[in-house]
């Protein structure tokens, strides 16, 4: 499983950052810096789908 975050939308509520700051690394601004595609670790695929539910602007996805 990959996801990858929408730079275009991130707006740094880091709400993603709160479910997982392992997953959803974020920069010195607050924005999420995952990139278009990070690798999740077999048995945080559940944690990754909280954290791309958590973003109110939908900025997060899962790449296929
Ligand atoms: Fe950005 Fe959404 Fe996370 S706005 S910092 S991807 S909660």
């Amino acid at each position: 499983m990959k996801i990858g975050v929408d730079n275009q939308r991130c707006s740094g509520h880091a709400r993603c950052y709160a479910v997982s700051a392992d997953i959803f690394t974020i920069d010195e601004y607050g924005y999420c810096n995952i990139g278009a595609a990070k690798g999740v670790d077999i048995g945080e695929e559940q944690l990754a789908a909280e954290g791309i539910s958590a973003c109110p602007e939908d900025a997060l996805h899962v790449v296929d």
